[in-house]
């Protein structure tokens, strides 16, 4: 037989557990909050790290300027520190330099097609894509193939005795 102590406990009891029964899907629901965070968190600031760099370019030196006489085309290669997240890496790159009375140009060798890589044919005065066929003047325009645009051209200033294309990093 239940004494008056045991019904008021009862009774308590009764009264807490709703209570109680919240309050623990309230934690419960925090905890899932913060797993949720700490998990979706950083995969959603990876996907979305694309959309936030902004792209740069910086000015290289790729050439001596005495190295390329007028009317010449050379290639040069030079190395950029590429910076990939918390990742560093060393890339390296070539270019196709062309000097006219004028000016000195420079070319990206990715041919517009499908993006291989052109060769200078000096003798011919004319960059040759081995993949399809294109080819491109020494100003790097189209001349046959199909190729659908020019040669990609860096902007190019000489300063100091060097030539330096400005590249995107
Ligand atoms: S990739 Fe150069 S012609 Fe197709």
């Amino acid at each position: 037989m239940k004494n008056s102590h045991d019904q008021a406990d009862a009774s308590l009891d009764g009264q807490l557990k709703p209570t109680r029964r919240r309050l623990l899907g309230w934690l419960v629901a925090g905890i899932n909050l913060v797993v949720a965070g700490v998990v979706v968190g950083p995969v959603l600031g990876y996907v979305a790290s694309p959309l936030r760099r902004k792209a740069k370019s910086e000015w290289v030196p790729v050439l001596d300027e005495a190295e390329l006489p007028v009317g010449q085309t050379r290639e040069a290669s030079f190395v950029l520190r590429i910076r990939d997240g918390f990742a560093e890496t060393d890339q390296k790159y070539s270019v196709f330099l062309h000097r006219t009375p004028d000016r000195v140009m420079a070319f990206d060798p990715a041919c517009t097609h499908l993006g291989c890589r052109v060769k200078w044919m000096g003798d011919k005065d004319r960059y040759f894509c081995p993949c399809h066929g294109g080819v491109f003047n020494a100003d790097g325009k189209v001349v046959s193939g199909p190729p659908p645009k020019p040669l990609e051209e860096y902007p190019v200033k000489v300063e100091d005795g060097r030539i330096w294309i400005q590249k995107k990093v």
